[in-house]
């Protein structure tokens, strides 16, 4: 019998539960050994690994974030260290890994695999949806839904109160969750670090609105874009002369339930990362793509940028 590890590395996603439980069971099914890395890298450095049991994953499906934990380890950079990770995975006889996280957690890998031979499978899961290669990471779905939810929420007050709202989303330098949540939640603005802006060129347009009788506006923007979203409020009041607010959804962003699709999403991803590593695909990441689950090597999903669909793109709504 085989033993296969699971590890979370990087930012948490509602997704990892139930992938984490789709993979104890499938290991099963496969007749593998599943066993847990705890913390993500620091874990497998720390010999934080223990055997998983159906036990282990009962009650988790609906569960948002990682009951493995997770981190961003500096130390698995480090050649010393990870030559630590390689013996305890070694104790165990641990031949490979599933690892849920992005493109900087399948980098290490690959470094790992090339030094010590671990096989892995990698599973994109980042609310970010930005690694290249797979057109879904895992969670994106639920943390659209969380902040369609706080869109819908915020227009209730800002109808009420005849406001502007500035929101924010997170996605570091990709306006993905931005640009869908303002296309799906009918936002006047879309303000993203992928399109050039320049707020002066909005001002006769709301400002005529506002004349026509518009009494609220709903600004999405993403976290990445030159300006704070204090000065995106700023420049309502002061330009367009309406009252503003602020709303940074934050960490919100990354918990609550996983969705229906993200479940769904995670079983899929969990038996083709299981399956590859069955297969002697041995460092790779599962895509997903407009063809389906693809596997991909490390350089193909790491070497180029994440580039947003021109589809999409297109939609961004210019006044
Ligand atoms: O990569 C996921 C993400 O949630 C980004 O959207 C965000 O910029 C970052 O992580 C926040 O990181 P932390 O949880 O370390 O504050």
């Amino acid at each position: 019998m085989k033993n296969i590890a699971i590890l979370s590395s990087g930012g948490d996603v509602s997704g990892m539960n139930p992938a984490i439980k789709e993979f104890v069971e499938y290991a099963f099914e496969k007749g593998l050994t599943p066993y847990f890395i705890y913390n993500g890298f620091e874990g497998l450095i720390d010999n934080k690994i223990t055997k998983a049991s159906h036990n282990d994953v009962a009650g988790i499906i609906n569960r948002g974030g990682t009951i493995l934990g997770s981190s961003r380890s500096k130390r698995f950079m480090d050649k010393s260290y990870r030559e630590v990770a390689k013996k305890n995975l070694d104790a165990l006889h641990i031949e490979l890994l599933v690892v849920l996280g992005g493109d900087g957690s399948f980098r290490g890998m690959d470094i790992f695999y090339k030094e010590h031979g671990v096989k892995f499978c990698g599973i994109p899961s980042t609310i970010d949806n930005d690694i290249n290669g797979t057109t879904y990471c895992l969670g994106v779905d639920t943390a659209l839904n969380v902040i369609k939810e706080s869109i819908d929420n915020i227009r209730d007050t800002a109808s009420s109160f005849s406001r502007a709202f500035v929101i924010e989303t997170m996605g570091r330098d990709c306006g993905y969750l931005a640009l869908v949540s303002s296309l799906c939640s009918g936002a006047e603005l879309c303000l993203i670090p992928e399109v050039k802006y320049d707020l002066r060129s909005y001002e006769e347009s709301f400002k005529e609105q506002i004349k026509n009788g518009r009494k609220y506006f709903i600004v999405v923007v993403s976290e990445g874009i030159k300006d704070s979203s204090k000065d995106v409020a700023e420049w309502l009041e002061q330009k367009v002369g309406i009252e503003a607010r602020v709303t940074v959804l934050g960490h919100t962003q990354r918990g609550g339930s996983p969705s229906i699709y993200d479940r769904l999403m995670a079983y899929k991803f969990i038996n083709h990362a299981i399956d590859a590593l069955l297969e002697n695909i041995n460092s790779s990441v599962i895509c997903y793509t407009k063809n389906g689950f693809v596997y991909k090597n490390i350089d193909e999903v790491t070497s180029k940028k994440y580039m947003l669909d021109p589809e999409l793109l297109s939609y961004i709504k210019k006044f």
